[in-house]
């Protein structure tokens, strides 16, 4: 599906360059390039998306369901829920016809970004808006999230993050996906616990941290201080690191750009400022041990600037990856072997029981 040069800061889609893909594409082209290998025709664009319009409206049990969701969960268990919840009301998926797993694929990819939406209303005590079939997986989040027609600039912005965030090769969340689908299972229960293993503060639950650490952090001048506190106490720096790049990820390069897009058109950030010093830093003492920032250092600006909030950004992660999900869930199927490692057990063997009075 991807291709990653750790080394080099590469990043490929089915060997399309992350670069070009966030430049040239939408998110609904990557979505097909990732589930089917080759970028779509228009006439296979066009219908892939009117298929998406078609299965993203929830039905109204879902809708029901996701509104009986106590408001203390954070919105990632939502998400986590409220997809094993589709699975309850959707079509059972036969693993064996092709036409059964496409469409339950779609589903997913197309129907998330509205239960994220969904939630983040049900939080604010506001009620639920039906997506448009007329605007697109990233319009329609704005659009289901706040009730308005968004903005040009949010919309093309948004969509070059999902497409930035849409596959990684076997990060650990996709992992998950592959372990779960491997037990003959449907794609919405192996992105219901692909987005379990998404949630931790380690993989995508990052760049929710990220914007926390940055408003500890009391402007420029501080920052050399903060880190200092942060090596003192052996503390990861969030946003920064990666099992596999070890230079600077290409997505956090683009992440970056959109945000001074973003920041020319509706005005800079003083928290980005502090997010630059702060790379200049960790990079001087960390750089030498291929510590550099990841995917989820700049995204968290971008998301804050859209205006929205800092615990809907790694369900914004999710909503992306799902096709990425998908994808692997697809390929797991057409050929599938139950993933059951094999362990080294190092404790003591063949021990005789000791009764209680004995212990
Ligand atoms: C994502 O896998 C993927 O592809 C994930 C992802 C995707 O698209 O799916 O790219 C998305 O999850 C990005 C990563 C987001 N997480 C964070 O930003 C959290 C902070 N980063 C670290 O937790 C860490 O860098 C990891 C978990 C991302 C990767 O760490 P590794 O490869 O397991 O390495 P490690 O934790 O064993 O660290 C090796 C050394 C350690 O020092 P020593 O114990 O050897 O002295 O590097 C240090 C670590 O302490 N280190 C850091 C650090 N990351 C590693 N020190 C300070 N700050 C950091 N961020």
């Amino acid at each position: 599906m991807s291709f990653i040069d750790g080394q080099a800061g590469v990043l490929e889609y089915r060997g399309y360059p992350i670069e070009d893909l966030s430049a040239h594409s939408t998110f609904e082209e990557v979505a097909w390039l990732l589930l089917y290998g080759e970028l779509p025709s228009s006439a296979e664009l066009e219908a892939f998306e009117a298929d998406l319009a078609r299965l993203r409206v929830p039905s109204p049990t879902l809708v029901k369901m996701v509104q009986a969701f106590p408001v203390t969960g954070h919105p990632m268990q939502a998400l986590q829920a409220s997809l094993a919840a589709l699975g309850m009301v959707s079509p059972k998926v036969d693993l064996r016809d092709a036409a059964s797993k496409d469409e339950a694929a779609r589903r997913v990819i197309a129907v998330t970004p509205v239960l994220v939406a969904l939630f983040e209303r049900v939080r604010a005590g506001k009620e639920y808006v039906a997506p448009r079939a007329d605007l697109s997986t990233a319009a329609n989040f704005l659009w289901c999230l706040d009730g308005e027609e968004p903005a040009e600039i949010a919309s093309k912005t948004l969509d070059c993050a999902l497409i930035l965030h849409a596959e990684h090769t076997m990060n650990a969340s996709t992992f998950a996906c592959r372990v779960v689908a491997s037990t003959e299972n449907d794609p919405y229960t192996s992105c219901s616990g692909a987005v379990g293993a998404l949630f931790g503060p380690l993989h995508g639950g990052a760049n929710e941290r990220v914007l926390n650490q940055l408003s500890t952090i009391d402007g420029v001048d501080a920052v050399e201080g903060w880190y200092e506190a942060k090596a003192e106490s052996k503390s990861k720096v969030m946003g920064f690191g990666h099992r596999v790049y070890k230079t600077k990820d290409p997505r956090a390069k683009n992440l970056q750009v959109l945000a001074v897009k973003l920041f020319d058109e509706l005005g800079s950030t003083p928290k980005y400022d502090v997010a630059l010093k702060l790379e200049e830093v960790v990079t001087a003492k960390l750089g030498g041990r291929g510590i550099y920032p990841n995917v989820d250092f700049f995204s968290g600006l971008v998301y804050e600037k859209l205006g929205l909030n800092t615990d809907v950004f790694t369900p914004i992660f999710a909503m992306a990856r799902v096709a990425g999900y998908c994808a692997h869930w697809l390929e797991q199927h057409e050929d599938n072997k139950l993933f059951r490692p094999a362990q080294i057990y190092v404790g003591q063997r063949e021990r005789s029981y000791a009764p209680m009075s004995e212990r």
